[in-house]
């Protein structure tokens, strides 16, 4: 079925919240109060560590350009994926959290049922027409006791949301500028993707899909 089967119903109001999984949620339009402090956050982000198209260790190269800010970065080459605390492409440390990106994080975390979660790692994915990211398991980081939290802002995208074996069925989750989507607990280790995202431009970012996780990774 196509994905745009979808449109023909009303998109969830900002403010609710939709259960993916015990210790998973939707947060519709969470991040709408903050986006005038998130755009120029990333901008700057992107002036210090630009994004790049990373090499898998399989020798694909992804069709997501990444970046990170936080003490800890999330890399990929042809030896494995790691954190790292310095961007290999400039040598330097990554861009500090800025505090808006962490509050965020906390107050998406708490309105999911995970109180004091401290961030240490934020991975910024941009998405263009086309781009993907196909399933995995988000398991890269030392303490599994801390949530994921993940902000989706400009184009939309379809959100696949697994089990806990790669074989499982995935629920589609249609995300919008805002939308905050949190997985921790016992769905902490869930298979999730993106399907490749439609040509539909966004009136703020234009044909880009930019999505931030927050990890607690070190
Ligand atoms: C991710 O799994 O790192 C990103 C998920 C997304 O782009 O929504
Ligand atoms: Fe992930």
């Amino acid at each position: 079925m196509s994905t745009a089967t979808l449109d023909l119903f009303e998109p969830p109001a900002p403010g609710e919240r939709e259960r993916l999984g015990p210790g998973a949620f939707v947060l519709r339009g969470f991040a709408l109060p903050v986006v005038d402090a998130l755009l120029p956050a990333i901008a700057r982000i992107d002036a210090q560590a630009p994004f790049r198209h990373m090499a898998t260790p399989g020798g694909f190269t992804m069709s997501v350009a990444l970046t990170n800010c936080g003490t800890w970065g999330w890399s990929t080459d042809s030896q494995g994926y790691r954190y790292t605390r310095i961007d290999p492409d400039s040598g330097l440390p990554w861009p500090t959290m800025p505090e808006v990106f962490a509050q965020l994080a906390r107050d998406a975390a708490a309105a999911s049922g995970f109180n004091d979660f401290e961030p240490d790692a934020c991975l910024v994915n941009r998405y263009r027409p086309g781009s993907r990211l196909s399933l995995h398991q988000d398991k890269d980081e030392r303490d599994f006791s801390a949530p994921i939290v993940s902000v989706s802002l400009g184009m939309p995208a379809i959100f696949l949301f697994g089990g806990l074996r790669r074989a499982d069925r995935a629920v589609r989750v249609p995300l919008r500028h805002g939308d905050i989507v949190v997985w921790g607990g016992e769905d902490r280790l869930r298979f999730h993707g993106v399907l490749p995202l439609e040509d539909d431009p966004h009136p703020l970012l234009g044909a880009q899909r930019i999505n931030f996780t927050f990890r607690k990774a070190g």
